[in-house]
């Protein structure tokens, strides 16, 4: 294995690199300045396999590596969010009601810097290595459009890794987990069609509201009584419309909600409980009811022997006393989650909190980052691409 000195940290280009990226940020599948800015950088230093427009903004650059080895697919994500910047930083979003407050220009500047660092010692990069710069994280299912497009051929995708900054943890630091990193995010609709009429009537009507509230509690039971302790779900009822006034019962209830699990066996039995829950109330309560559901991202499940892999590159890279275990199960999703069904992967989360920066979580209008946190993402994803 290839000594991971190297390779130079390169701190200024990694600063520069994603000051320019969170000044100019770009919403889901707008990615365009992002892809061409990345473009531009790797046809700088000599990539010629680059693919562009894959999953419409997506940007995959292969490095033909001069050892044997696998195909290794390292991801970062490139979308913003719909918000305006309110911290006075002088790389502040140049782009109004558009910010990075994810830290997917991190993300960007860590894999653009590792390409480029790793392009110039292509003979000594084991296997070959797709840079995969992914559009539209925040919801659209990015990742998912690259694989429709083809992410994972041509050359075979024999495994992947991806990295996510975190402001709950310290920088310096990575925070890796066996199993479900994050868990899948599905949604559902539900209408409840009573029969409307006066508030001093209830005789002559058939509430709906009360229904709903109902089922909202009913629900509760999902992960209180029907699934193992052990299995953490969330079944979150987000919004109940009903209703205009305060003295009349309206003809329906509508609610919209998310589910989240970190298994798949328990997360593809949720609409069915639901769904049975909603049947039997209706029912029993005289309304009519309509249920949807739509599966969105899977949980995000470490392959053992990738998750492995990521420990054993960041003993070398920052030290296995940097490596922490989170125990709090944070039920965010992530669309990584798809590629990683379809290969082995590991995904794990890189400190960002710095001793003069205050805790702004993930999508707070002030979120920023301690950039020292670049250089430990370089150095994982390098060393990443390293170990053949
Ligand atoms: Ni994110």
């Amino acid at each position: 294995m290839l000594s991971r000195t190297a390779l130079e940290i390169p701190r200024e280009e990694l600063i520069r690199f994603r000051r320019h990226l969170h000044a100019h940020p770009e919403l889901s599948f707008e990615e365009h300045e992002t892809a061409a800015f990345i473009v531009n950088e790797l046809r700088d230093c000599g990539f010629d396999e680059i693919r562009t427009g894959v999953g419409k903004t997506g940007v995959l650059a292969t490095l033909r590596g001069g050892l044997p080895g696998p195909v290794t697919l390292l991801r970062a994500d490139m979308d913003a969010l719909p918000m305006d910047e309110t911290a006075d930083v002088p790389y502040r979003s140049k782009h109004k009601g558009v910010m990075h407050a994810c830290g997917h220009d991190g993300h960007v500047a860590i894999l653009l810097s590792s390409a480029r660092a790793l392009s110039r010692i292509r003979d000594q990069v084991p296997g070959t290595i797709v840079f995969c710069f992914q559009p539209a994280e925040e919801g659209p299912a990015g990742n998912k459009a690259m694989i429709d497009d083809g992410a994972l051929e041509n050359p075979h995708v024999d495994r992947c890794f991806s990295l996510h900054l975190y402001s709950g943890l310290d920088v310096g630091k990575i925070g890796v987990r066996d199993g479900a990193f994050f868990a899948s995010s599905d949604r559902f609709r539900i209408v409840l069609r009573g029969k409307g009429g006066h508030g001093a009537m209830p005789q002559s009507s058939i509430d709906p509201i009360v229904a709903a509230s109902q089922l909202v509690t009913m629900f509760q039971t999902i992960s209180s009584r029907e699934i193992a302790p052990k299995d953490p779900v969330v079944v979150t009822v987000g919004a109940v419309h009903s209703g205009t006034t305060f003295n009349v019962i309206p003809d329906y209830a509508e609610m919209l909600g998310t589910t989240r699990s970190f298994d798949d066996a328990v997360r593809r039995s949720i609409p069915e409980r639901m769904e049975r829950m909603t049947a039997g109330l209706a029912d029993a309560l005289r309304m009519q009811y309509e249920f949807e559901y739509f599966w969105g991202y899977p949980p995000t499940v470490n392959d053992p022997a990738m998750n492995e892999i990521v420990r054993d590159v960041a003993a070398g890279a920052i030290g296995d006393e940097n490596v922490v275990y989170p125990h709090d199960v944070v039920m965010w999703a992530e669309d990584m989650s798809y590629m990683m069904e379809e290969r082995p992967g590991a995904y794990f989360i890189v400190g960002v909190r710095g001793p003069e920066l205050g805790i702004e979580p993930q999508h707070s209008p002030r979120y920023d980052i301690d950039e020292r946190a670049l250089e430990v993402g370089f150095r994982m994803m390098t060393g990443l691409a390293l170990h053949g």
